[in-house]
Protein backbone atom coordinates (compact mmCIF):
# COMPACT_ATOMS: atom_id res chain seq x y z
CA UNK A 1 0.00 0.00 0.00
CA UNK A 2 1.18 3.41 -0.95
CA UNK A 3 -1.59 5.65 0.13
CA UNK A 4 -1.26 6.51 3.89
CA UNK A 5 -4.20 5.95 5.58
CA UNK A 6 -5.20 8.19 8.86
CA UNK A 7 -5.09 6.76 11.69
CA UNK A 8 -8.58 7.38 12.87
CA UNK A 9 -11.19 5.78 15.04
CA UNK A 10 -14.16 3.63 13.21
CA UNK A 11 -17.83 4.03 14.87
CA UNK A 12 -20.60 1.45 15.27
CA UNK A 13 -23.50 1.33 16.65
CA UNK A 14 -22.36 0.40 20.03
CA UNK A 15 -18.77 0.49 19.61
CA UNK A 16 -15.58 2.57 19.05
CA UNK A 17 -12.63 0.68 17.34
CA UNK A 18 -9.56 2.66 17.97
CA UNK A 19 -5.86 1.96 16.15
CA UNK A 20 -3.79 0.14 18.71
CA UNK A 21 -1.20 1.72 20.44
CA UNK A 22 1.70 0.59 23.06
CA UNK A 23 -0.97 1.93 25.73
CA UNK A 24 -3.15 -1.23 24.83
CA UNK A 25 -0.98 -4.34 25.86
CA UNK A 26 -1.96 -4.32 29.56
CA UNK A 27 -5.42 -4.46 28.67
CA UNK A 28 -4.55 -7.22 25.56
CA UNK A 29 -2.75 -9.68 28.30
CA UNK A 30 -5.44 -9.06 30.37
CA UNK A 31 -7.68 -10.90 28.26
CA UNK A 32 -5.32 -13.18 26.92
CA UNK A 33 -4.80 -14.75 30.31
CA UNK A 34 -8.07 -16.55 29.85
CA UNK A 35 -7.20 -19.72 28.38
CA UNK A 36 -10.49 -19.65 26.39
CA UNK A 37 -9.69 -16.82 24.18
CA UNK A 38 -5.95 -17.53 23.87
CA UNK A 39 -6.31 -21.45 23.02
CA UNK A 40 -8.12 -20.11 19.89
CA UNK A 41 -5.45 -17.71 18.31
CA UNK A 42 -2.72 -19.78 16.64
CA UNK A 43 0.21 -17.59 17.12
CA UNK A 44 -0.10 -16.53 20.81
CA UNK A 45 1.60 -17.94 23.60
CA UNK A 46 -0.05 -19.19 27.03
CA UNK A 47 0.33 -18.11 29.72
CA UNK A 48 0.94 -14.94 27.83
CA UNK A 49 4.03 -13.80 27.78
CA UNK A 50 3.96 -9.35 28.94
CA UNK A 51 6.99 -8.27 27.22
CA UNK A 52 6.39 -9.58 23.89
CA UNK A 53 2.48 -8.35 23.91
CA UNK A 54 4.04 -5.05 24.83
CA UNK A 55 6.61 -5.07 22.00
CA UNK A 56 3.58 -6.06 19.61
CA UNK A 57 1.63 -3.31 20.68
CA UNK A 58 4.37 -0.88 20.56
CA UNK A 59 5.35 -1.75 16.85
CA UNK A 60 1.58 -1.31 15.60
CA UNK A 61 1.74 2.09 14.44
CA UNK A 62 5.10 1.45 12.58
CA UNK A 63 2.88 -1.26 10.71
CA UNK A 64 0.13 1.05 10.22
CA UNK A 65 2.54 3.62 8.50
CA UNK A 66 4.30 0.89 6.36
CA UNK A 67 0.61 -0.29 5.45
CA UNK A 68 1.27 -3.56 6.53
CA UNK A 69 -1.54 -4.00 9.88
CA UNK A 70 -4.43 -2.05 10.53
CA UNK A 71 -5.08 -3.24 14.24
CA UNK A 72 -8.19 -1.76 15.95
CA UNK A 73 -8.84 -2.01 20.04
CA UNK A 74 -12.89 -2.41 20.29
CA UNK A 75 -13.92 0.28 23.46
CA UNK A 76 -17.32 -0.96 24.47
CA UNK A 77 -18.56 2.17 26.88
CA UNK A 78 -14.84 3.41 26.87
CA UNK A 79 -13.19 0.05 27.73
CA UNK A 80 -10.97 -2.51 25.55
CA UNK A 81 -13.40 -5.13 25.12
CA UNK A 82 -11.11 -6.90 22.31
CA UNK A 83 -9.43 -6.21 19.26
CA UNK A 84 -9.71 -6.80 15.55
CA UNK A 85 -7.26 -6.71 12.68
CA UNK A 86 -6.54 -6.91 9.28
CA UNK A 87 -2.88 -7.82 8.49
CA UNK A 88 -0.57 -10.27 6.31
CA UNK A 89 -1.92 -7.13 3.46
CA UNK A 90 -0.12 -7.75 0.09
CA UNK A 91 -1.47 -7.69 -3.87
CA UNK A 92 -4.69 -6.54 -2.92
CA UNK A 93 -5.09 -9.27 0.02
CA UNK A 94 -5.48 -8.98 3.50
CA UNK A 95 -5.93 -11.76 7.00
CA UNK A 96 -9.05 -10.59 9.00
CA UNK A 97 -8.37 -11.74 13.25
CA UNK A 98 -10.01 -10.77 16.19
CA UNK A 99 -10.43 -11.80 19.66
CA UNK A 100 -12.41 -10.50 22.83
CA UNK A 101 -13.01 -10.30 26.15
CA UNK A 102 -14.62 -13.32 27.41
CA UNK A 103 -16.88 -11.35 28.70
CA UNK A 104 -18.01 -9.75 25.63
CA UNK A 105 -19.10 -12.66 23.95
CA UNK A 106 -22.79 -13.54 22.98
CA UNK A 107 -23.90 -10.03 22.32
CA UNK A 108 -22.87 -10.04 18.59
CA UNK A 109 -19.85 -7.09 19.83
CA UNK A 110 -17.15 -9.45 17.24
CA UNK A 111 -19.51 -9.15 14.23
CA UNK A 112 -20.17 -5.35 14.51
CA UNK A 113 -16.62 -4.91 15.18
CA UNK A 114 -15.51 -7.24 12.40
CA UNK A 115 -17.98 -5.80 9.73
CA UNK A 116 -16.80 -2.31 10.32
CA UNK A 117 -13.21 -3.61 10.08
CA UNK A 118 -14.74 -5.40 6.69
CA UNK A 119 -15.94 -2.34 5.25
CA UNK A 120 -12.78 -0.43 5.98
CA UNK A 121 -10.48 -3.01 4.36
CA UNK A 122 -12.66 -3.09 0.69
CA UNK A 123 -13.40 0.33 1.25
CA UNK A 124 -10.24 2.75 2.51
CA UNK A 125 -7.40 -0.05 1.78
CA UNK A 126 -9.29 -1.36 -1.33
CA UNK A 127 -8.62 -4.90 -0.47
CA UNK A 128 -10.17 -7.02 -3.13
CA UNK A 129 -10.11 -10.33 -0.84
CA UNK A 130 -10.04 -10.91 2.49
CA UNK A 131 -9.10 -14.56 4.12
CA UNK A 132 -9.69 -15.74 7.59
CA UNK A 133 -9.27 -18.72 9.30
CA UNK A 134 -10.27 -20.44 12.92
CA UNK A 135 -9.57 -23.91 14.85
CA UNK A 136 -11.73 -26.37 14.10
CA UNK A 137 -13.56 -26.32 17.42
CA UNK A 138 -14.73 -22.89 17.42
CA UNK A 139 -17.73 -22.68 15.79
CA UNK A 140 -18.84 -19.16 16.89
CA UNK A 141 -15.75 -17.97 14.81
CA UNK A 142 -17.22 -19.48 11.68
CA UNK A 143 -20.60 -18.12 12.70
CA UNK A 144 -18.99 -14.51 12.68
CA UNK A 145 -17.55 -15.08 9.46
CA UNK A 146 -20.58 -16.47 7.70
CA UNK A 147 -22.65 -13.27 9.00
CA UNK A 148 -19.63 -11.42 7.25
CA UNK A 149 -19.97 -13.14 3.71
CA UNK A 150 -16.41 -15.75 3.97
CA UNK A 151 -16.74 -18.79 1.90
CA UNK A 152 -15.74 -22.05 3.54
CA UNK A 153 -12.68 -22.75 1.74
CA UNK A 154 -10.60 -26.35 2.99
CA UNK A 155 -9.17 -27.13 6.11
CA UNK A 156 -5.60 -27.51 6.78
CA UNK A 157 -3.04 -28.56 9.26
CA UNK A 158 -1.59 -25.94 11.30
CA UNK A 159 0.32 -25.60 14.34
CA UNK A 160 -1.11 -24.17 17.45
CA UNK A 161 1.37 -22.35 19.73
CA UNK A 162 -0.92 -22.29 22.98
CA UNK A 163 -2.05 -26.10 22.52
CA UNK A 164 1.24 -27.15 21.34
CA UNK A 165 -0.20 -29.37 18.73
CA UNK A 166 -0.82 -29.07 15.25
CA UNK A 167 -5.26 -28.51 15.03
CA UNK A 168 -7.37 -28.44 11.97
CA UNK A 169 -7.63 -25.08 10.62
CA UNK A 170 -10.80 -23.80 8.82
CA UNK A 171 -9.90 -21.62 5.88
CA UNK A 172 -12.33 -19.07 4.27
CA UNK A 173 -12.10 -15.80 1.88
CA UNK A 174 -14.61 -13.00 1.00
CA UNK A 175 -13.73 -11.77 -2.40
CA UNK A 176 -15.54 -9.45 -4.90
CA UNK A 177 -18.92 -11.27 -5.09
CA UNK A 178 -18.85 -10.06 -1.40
CA UNK A 179 -17.82 -6.87 -2.17
CA UNK A 180 -21.65 -5.27 -2.90
CA UNK A 181 -21.87 -4.21 0.28
CA UNK A 182 -24.22 -6.73 1.29
CA UNK A 183 -22.99 -8.72 4.42
CA UNK A 184 -24.20 -12.15 4.51
CA UNK A 185 -27.07 -12.67 6.66
CA UNK A 186 -27.33 -9.35 8.72
C1 LIG B 1 -15.10 -16.02 18.37
C2 LIG B 1 -15.47 -14.73 19.12
C3 LIG B 1 -14.68 -13.58 18.56
C4 LIG B 1 -16.97 -14.47 18.96
O1 LIG B 1 -17.29 -13.27 19.63
P1 LIG B 1 -18.81 -12.84 19.93
O2 LIG B 1 -18.82 -11.40 20.23
O3 LIG B 1 -19.38 -13.78 20.93
O4 LIG B 1 -19.45 -13.11 18.51
P2 LIG B 1 -20.91 -12.66 18.01
O5 LIG B 1 -21.79 -12.52 19.22
O6 LIG B 1 -20.76 -11.48 17.12
O7 LIG B 1 -21.35 -13.87 17.11
C5 LIG B 1 -21.18 -15.20 17.57
C6 LIG B 1 -22.08 -16.10 16.77
O8 LIG B 1 -21.68 -17.45 17.01
C7 LIG B 1 -22.77 -18.17 17.52
N1 LIG B 1 -22.21 -19.18 18.40
C8 LIG B 1 -21.70 -19.01 19.63
N2 LIG B 1 -21.29 -20.18 20.11
C9 LIG B 1 -21.56 -21.11 19.17
C10 LIG B 1 -21.38 -22.52 19.08
N3 LIG B 1 -20.83 -23.20 20.06
N4 LIG B 1 -21.78 -23.13 17.95
C11 LIG B 1 -22.33 -22.45 16.92
N5 LIG B 1 -22.51 -21.10 16.95
C12 LIG B 1 -22.14 -20.47 18.07
C13 LIG B 1 -23.64 -17.16 18.21
O9 LIG B 1 -24.95 -17.63 18.37
C14 LIG B 1 -23.54 -16.01 17.22
O10 LIG B 1 -24.32 -16.23 16.08
P3 LIG B 1 -25.78 -15.53 15.90
O11 LIG B 1 -25.53 -14.06 15.89
O12 LIG B 1 -26.27 -16.06 14.61
O13 LIG B 1 -26.60 -15.94 17.09
C15 LIG B 1 -15.18 -14.86 20.64
O14 LIG B 1 -15.79 -16.02 21.12
C16 LIG B 1 -13.71 -14.90 20.96
O15 LIG B 1 -13.06 -13.88 21.11
N6 LIG B 1 -13.17 -16.13 21.12
C17 LIG B 1 -11.76 -16.30 21.48
C18 LIG B 1 -10.81 -15.80 20.42
C19 LIG B 1 -11.21 -16.28 19.04
O16 LIG B 1 -11.76 -17.35 18.89
N7 LIG B 1 -10.89 -15.47 18.04
C20 LIG B 1 -11.14 -15.84 16.68
C21 LIG B 1 -10.03 -16.70 16.22
S1 LIG B 1 -10.40 -17.36 14.61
Amino acid sequence: MTTRIPREPLKTDRLLLRPTSATDAERAFEIQSDWEVTRMLALASFPPNRQEIERWFADHPNEWAAGDAYRFAVLLDGKMVGLVDVDGIGEGCGSLGYWFDRAAWGQGYAFEAARAVTRFACGELGLLKLIAGHAHDNPASGRVLAKLGFRRLNTVELFSRPRNEYISQCLYERGDTALDGSFGER
